[in-house]
Parts: C-alpha cells; structure tokens; sequence
C-alpha cells in the first residue's frame, strides 16, 4: 500500500505530478537541490489549486487539505520515509543513475524507484541500483494535471508486483496506464510524436512553410490541440533537445541528432515558454505571439 511518495525534480512535470498525487490523498514530498525552483514550484502548485478551487472543481477546503499534504525539501534524506519515487529530474542519464544510486540506498526495502523518462529505459536506471525488481517507469506526459495516459515500463529485471502496483497508484490519482512490457527508448506516445516533430522541423528548415503555417495545419486538418511548434514550447525545447543528443551518443545515427534550428535555440536559450521565448514569443501572461 503506498501512501507516502517522493518526487525529485521540481520543474513543471515534478510540480504538476506531485500535485496529482496529492490531490488523489497521498503525501508527497518534493524534492529539489535548488531552493529557488522548489519556492517556485510551491507557487505554481498554489496557484493550480486555486483555480481549481475557484472554478468549483474542489471545496476550499479540499484545496487547503490538498496543499498540507505536499511538503517541498532540498535534503534527499526525505527519501527514508517514502513509498514510491516518481524521478522528474533533467533529461540527463548521468545525472539520473547517480539519483538512482543515492536514492536506492536511502529509501525502505520495500520502496519502488520509477522514473518519468521516456528517452532512458528502466534498465538504464535500474543497473545503478541493488533493487532492479523495483525500478520501471512511470511516464507522464505535459500537462500532467490534464493528460490521462501514463506510460508503465517493465524492464528486464522489472517484477510483477512493481508492475502491479505501479499501475495501481496510476489508476488511483486517476491516470489510465499504458503498460509496455518491453523497452524502446521513447515509449509509444512520444515515438509518434517524435515522427511528427522531425516531419514538422525538416519542412521548417526545408524551407516549406513557416513555424505558424505547420502548426495551423495540425490543428485544422488533423486536429491536434496544439501544432507540433507549439507543443515544443510548451514542453520544453530542451527536452526533446536532451533526448534526442543522448540517442545520438548512443546510436551514431544522424537521424537522431538534434536538428540544427533546435540547437541553435537552444545554445541561444530560448527554451519555449518557460524562458518566454522559443518557436514563438510569450507575454508575462503567457499570450503567444509570432517570432
Ligand atoms: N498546466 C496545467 N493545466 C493546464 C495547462 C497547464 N500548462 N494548460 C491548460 N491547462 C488546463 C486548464 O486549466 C483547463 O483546465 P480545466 O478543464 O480544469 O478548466 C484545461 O487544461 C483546458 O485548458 P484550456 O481550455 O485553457 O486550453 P486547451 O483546451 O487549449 O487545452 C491543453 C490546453 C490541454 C494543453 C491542450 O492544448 C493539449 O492537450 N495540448 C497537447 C498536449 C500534449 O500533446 N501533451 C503531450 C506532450 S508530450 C509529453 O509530455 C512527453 C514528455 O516526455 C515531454
């Protein structure tokens, strides 16, 4: 039974999951080395709740009970206590095998290590551990309050009760699960729309049509809620950008590097709307204006 999860990285996905989780009864610490971005995300979390609260979708007291159940911390010691570990750190394999390392020798035996990855696979994460029964990935997709899909990866070593009550804690803070039972870096969802962004970026830079053209067709012709451009900025630049370096370092191919307009946007650090600037340019409010 879990009850109390720890989530590491406090950046949009790290703060919309540990909400989820809280708002589904769970206690959730959150965890991040830099205070500022966890004070910011405590913030961002307030202010989600608010709205909820505002338009009726829970009680004011719901929210405030909601809210006591989320602690924020930069001392990774809080893993002692957990249950469950959702990791939402940067897209960075060496980064994420020593948190898993860390983690592995904080948490309780009985404590499963899951990562919201989708570019690195649970065996990649589960070798820096002595617990590899105990490590899959629990995938969210951005915004995660809103998306319902979550993506549960076995690895090799990945056993059934991991499994099972990963998919369990989904359906509880109200996710459907989407159980992959072997590893592709990727996973489903991001692997279509992978297909779709390289499709969108090499009629970009083929000189074809324009950032607002591309993405104007995906929403009236398709139906996509948001363009492949738009979405970019929405989840951010880098994240796509650190994913597909990784598979490149791994692969060699030149298919899965990064293309040359997303690196130059991100050198510039122009992330999407995070950073205010990305394929378009956002107001403080957050109004999308072309570049
Ligand atoms: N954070 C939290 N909630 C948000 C939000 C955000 N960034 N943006 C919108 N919402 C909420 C709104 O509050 C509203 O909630 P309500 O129903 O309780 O009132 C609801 O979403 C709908 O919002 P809006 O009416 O303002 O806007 P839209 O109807 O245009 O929906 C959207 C916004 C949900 C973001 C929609 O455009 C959409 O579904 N876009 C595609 C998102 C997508 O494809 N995500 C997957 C990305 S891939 C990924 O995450 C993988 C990872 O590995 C990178």
């Amino acid at each position: 039974m879990i009850d109390r999860i720890l989530v590491v990285g406090a950046g949009a996905m790290g703060s919309q999951i540990s909400l989820v989780c809280a708002l589904a009864g769970h206690r959730v610490t959150l965890y991040d080395i830099d205070a500022d971005r966890l004070t910011a995300a405590h913030g961002d979390i307030a202010e989600l709740v608010a709205g909820r609260v505002h338009k009726g979708r829970i009680s004011a007291g719901e929210g405030e009970a909601t809210l006591s159940r989320i602690e924020v911390t930069s001392e990774l010691d809080a893993a002692r206590t957990v249950d469950y570990v959702v990791e939402a750190a940067v897209e960075q394999l060496d980064v994420k095998r020593e948190l898993f390392a860390r983690l592995d020798a904080l948490v309780p035996e009985h404590a499963i290590l899951a990562s919201n990855s989708s570019g690195f696979v649970p065996s990649q994460l589960a070798e820096a551990t002595q617990r590899q029964d105990r490590v899959c990935n629990l995938h969210f997709f951005n915004p995660a309050m809103v998306m319902t899909c979550v993506e549960v990866v076995r690895g090799p070593q990945t056993s059934d009760a991991t499994i099972d009550v990963t998919v369990a804690l989904a359906e509880r803070i109200g996710k459907t699960p989407v159980v992959l039972d072997r590893e592709i870096p990727g996973f489903v969802a991001n692997r279509i729309l992978g297909a779709v962004r390289d499709e969108a970026i090499s009629l970009l830079e083929g000189d074809f049509a324009s950032v607002e053209a591309i993405d104007t067709a995906c929403r009236t012709a398709l139906g996509y809620p948001m363009g492949p451009f738009e979405l970019m900025d929405l989840t951010g630049i880098d994240i796509g950008y650190f994913t597909k370096r990784a598979r490149f370092a791994e692969s060699g191919d030149p298919a899965d590097a990064p293309s040359r307009s997303v690196t130059a946007l991100v050198e510039r650090g122009e992330l999407g709307r995070k950073s205010g600037l990305g394929w378009y340019a956002y107001t403080a409010d957050g109004t999308k204006t072309p570049r």
